[in-house]
């Protein structure tokens, strides 16, 4: 079977897209989104100050480039182009990793030199399937997919325009390109660098960096940009002069100022993602979740109804917050999932872990990579716990160290208690079965089994495997010296005082 049916009928009406269009349109009964995507991600971002590219500088958890990607997926885009240049490896890497089996890959411009020469390297690997060609910033984060399909819109309907292209109307447009328009009509960006005068000075309606245009335009427009501007570069903004001189239809979408946002320096960085972090809490709240002013939830969290998310937490990575469950002031939590109704006290740090239904953890806990803890288990204060599992009910309420651990259901953890898990070379495990007792300050060197409803005495050093329900202790036996107490100080006292001469 031919796995790309809708293509290979493209490619036969590919002598007029508009004919093609309209066939799709017939055949399917909804107008067919082929739309190509171009990111532009190539660019130095020197003002960044930074030996890391610009684009992956992280805005709520997510490198600036993916928000963007990931507009353009979300507006329909079925194949999305990033121009990368400097510092290239990092950023494919990432694409890769992070858009895995998403039809998203990469263009190389060689050198900087400008937004229409990165618009020429993407359009270069683009086959000739595509109908429109979606060009954007890939510095703006703030822009959503339904932003993008506003711009693209415009290309889907019947008689399309050549160029559709986002504009904004800001007070203070200094540092954008102007859109110039004449009887109404767009004619022209200038960039700000270029402008002629105080009244273009003055128009306060901005290119966005964003345009949708028929590829067939694009190709022209893009072959015939010449580099004779203020920064000697080729823009991309020379198109809409291209296609108004060539007399095309030009439209421009007016979108929210707040959403073109976009980052230049780290001023800005900061400035995108307090709105971004803004805008993740409110849809958070909508959704039923609580979450009190100051907490951080970054881009790729999830928050089921119910919960309540305090100020100073900040919830990082993939972190699940299941129904109802409570995460308390200044918790870090990153990749972590927690059950429903569970409670993670103040300052609690949990990373790559799982914490069960009703589940409670802290305050001042720390979870490291591969814990897992059941249902209703207790992990308290100052307990280090690292790729362990508790079963449910299971507690180590207070100062411990459990390394490498397998916990059974209701087993009890005392005080101090250690997990030796590491002998200077390797890692090894400590097995506490169902319903054993672990007395407070004991030490369990590893590999080591306590049984089922065994009873560690407290202070013991256990080195050798404990049967179930037996009592393993190993200590000292205590000596009481009657009278001794007064007789020892005495004596100290002395010392001190023929010190003291
Ligand atoms: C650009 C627009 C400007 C618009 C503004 C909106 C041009 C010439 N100007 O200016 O009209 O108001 O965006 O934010 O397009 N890039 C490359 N290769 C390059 C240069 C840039 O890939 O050679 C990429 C950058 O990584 C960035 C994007 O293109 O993601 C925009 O480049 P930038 O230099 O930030 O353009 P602006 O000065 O912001
Ligand atoms: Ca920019």
């Amino acid at each position: 079977m031919d796995p790309h049916p809708r293509r290979r009928f493209l490619i036969c009406c590919l002598s007029s897209p508009g004919a093609a269009r309209a066939a799709l349109d017939c055949v399917f009964g909804v107008t067919m989104q082929r739309t190509t995507g171009i990111v532009l991600a190539a660019g130095q971002g020197a003002r960044m100050k930074s030996a890391v590219p610009k684009v992956m500088h992280p805005v709520s958890g997510l490198p600036i480039v993916h928000h963007g990607v990931q507009a353009a997926l979300d507006a329909g885009c079925c194949d999305v182009v990033v121009v990368v240049g400097q510092g290239r490896t990092i950023v494919e890497e990432y694409l890769a990793r992070a858009f895995a089996g998403r039809p998203v890959r990469t263009a190389i411009q060689e050198h900087p030199r400008g937004t229409g020469d990165a618009a020429r390297a993407g359009l270069g690997t683009i086959g000739k399937e595509a109908l429109e060609v979606l060009v954007m910033n890939g510095d703006v984060p703030l822009v959503r997919g339904e932003h993008l399909r506003a711009v693209i819109q415009p290309l889907l309907g019947t008689d399309p325009p050549a160029l559709s292209l986002a504009t904004c109307l800001v007070d203070d447009p200094a540092g954008y390109g102007r859109v110039l328009r004449k009887g109404g009509k767009v004619v022209e960006i200038r960039e700000d660098r270029d402008l002629r005068g105080d009244e273009e000075r003055g128009v306060r309606e901005i290119n966005a960096g964003i345009y949708v245009a028929n590829i067939a335009l694009l190709r022209e427009a893009l072959d015939a940009l010449t580099p004779e501007n203020a920064q000697g570069e080729l823009y991309i903004t020379d198109i809409v002069a291209f296609s108004s001189n060539a007399g095309e239809h030009v439209v421009a979408v007016e979108l929210p100022a707040e959403v073109l946002a976009g980052i230049n320096d780290r001023e800005q960085l900061a400035q995108v993602e307090r709105t971004m972090y803004a805008r993740i809490a409110r849809r958070w709240r909508v959704e039923g979740a609580t979450v009190r002013e100051g907490a951080r939830i970054d881009a790729g969290v999830v928050l089921e109804e119910d919960c309540t998310v305090e100020s100073g937490a900040v919830l990082r990575g993939t972190t699940r917050i299941e129904r109802g469950a409570m995460v308390d002031v200044g918790c870090v939590l990153t990749d972590v999932v927690v059950g429903a109704g569970a409670v993670v006290k103040p300052y609690s740090v949990a990373t790559g872990s799982r914490i069960g239904p009703r589940a409670h953890v802290g305050p001042f806990a720390h979870l490291r990579p591969g814990s897992d803890l059941g249902e209703e288990a207790h992990v308290g204060n100052f307990v280090e716990a690292k790729k362990t599992t508790m079963g449910r009910r299971a507690k180590a309420n207070h100062l411990a160290y459990l390394g490498d651990g397998v916990i059974g259901d209701d087993a009890n953890i005392g005080a101090g208690t250690i997990f030796c898990n590491y002998d200077g070379f390797q890692k090894h495990t400590t097995t506490i079965e169902a319903g054993a007792f672990i007395g407070s300050d004991s030490q369990l060197v590893a590999p080591v089994t306590v049984g089922a409803n065994a009873y560690v005495a407290t202070g013991t050093t256990v080195t050798r495997d404990v049967p179930p329900d037996a009592l393993a202790i190993s200590r000292m036996k205590q000596e009481n010296k009657e009278g001794y107490a007064s007789k020892l100080r005495a004596r100290m006292k002395a010392s001190k005082a023929q010190k003291g001469k």
